[in-house]
């Protein structure tokens, strides 16, 4: 096939897919990435990866931030089906386990997300320029709205967004995400967690909160 002929089949497809209204869609069963964020107005930074299983409602974040030469060594596990995740510290070998606010699940567009748009990010004059996405928002428990992007072929997570007064915007962008996961063992807490017993909180963490303190607690370590 030529270079127009690719190029038609392409308008094509993407004429196809944006006549159908973007649905609410969910994300592959299990994939693997990595996670920039940003918050409190740029200050606080943090990088990392990051398996998902939208099966199980489970994902598992581990922070890359280095701090000089050395690493926090905090990751987190966070089981949206049982509202709850562990912080687990492998420097101290020490491990909590917390109430998570599963009213957010990252994994999947929420049922009561509404459509700002579809746009194609990058271009779409040829093929492999451009990305079909929907940007989707909402409100959540304690005055937090957020809006997120998710590739309208595959349902792939790009960007999430949110805002509290207490914190501002908090802004978490997913890229280089394969399908698949390499380590099972990535869903189950370690050993050493066995122990922890559940902390319950009047206003538990959600997906972004959770995210937000681990990028405050590197921000900690740096002094
Ligand atoms: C890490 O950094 C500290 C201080 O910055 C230094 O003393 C130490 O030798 C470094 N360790 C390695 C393995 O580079
Ligand atoms: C949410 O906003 C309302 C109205 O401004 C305020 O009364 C309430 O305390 C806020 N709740 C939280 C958790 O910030």
């Amino acid at each position: 096939m030529n270079f127009l002929g690719v190029l038609t089949c392409v308008s094509v497809l993407l004429a196809a897919a944006s006549t159908q209204a973007p649905k609410h869609c969910v994300s592959p069963p299990l994939m693997s990435g990595q996670f920039t964020l940003m918050a409190g107005n740029g200050v606080y930074l943090s990088t990392g990866s990051i398996s998902s299983d939208a099966f199980g409602k489970r994902m598992r974040v581990r922070n890359n931030v280095m701090v000089g030469n050395q690493s926090t060594g905090i990751d987190e596990l966070m089981l949206f089906n049982e509202e709850a995740y562990y912080e687990i510290n492998w420097k101290t070998i020490s491990c909590k386990k917390k109430q998570l606010d599963s009213s957010f699940i990252p994994m999947h567009v929420p049922e009561d997300a509404r459509l700002m748009g579809q746009v194609i990010m990058g271009s779409s004059s040829s093929w492999g320029m451009g990305v079909l996405v929907n940007t989707w928002y909402g409100t959540l428990p304690n005055n937090g709205s957020y809006s997120t992007v998710f590739s309208e072929i595959g349902c792939i997570p790009m960007t999430y967004s949110v805002h509290y007064p207490q914190t501002g915007w908090i802004t978490l962008s997913t890229y280089n995400w394969v399908l698949g996961n390499v380590n099972p063992m990535d869903y189950h807490p370690p050993f050493f967690c066995q122990k922890a017993k559940l902390e319950v909180s009047d206003m538990p963490p959600n997906f972004f909160t959770v995210l937000h303190s681990l990028a405050l607690q590197s921000k900690k370590v740096k002094h």
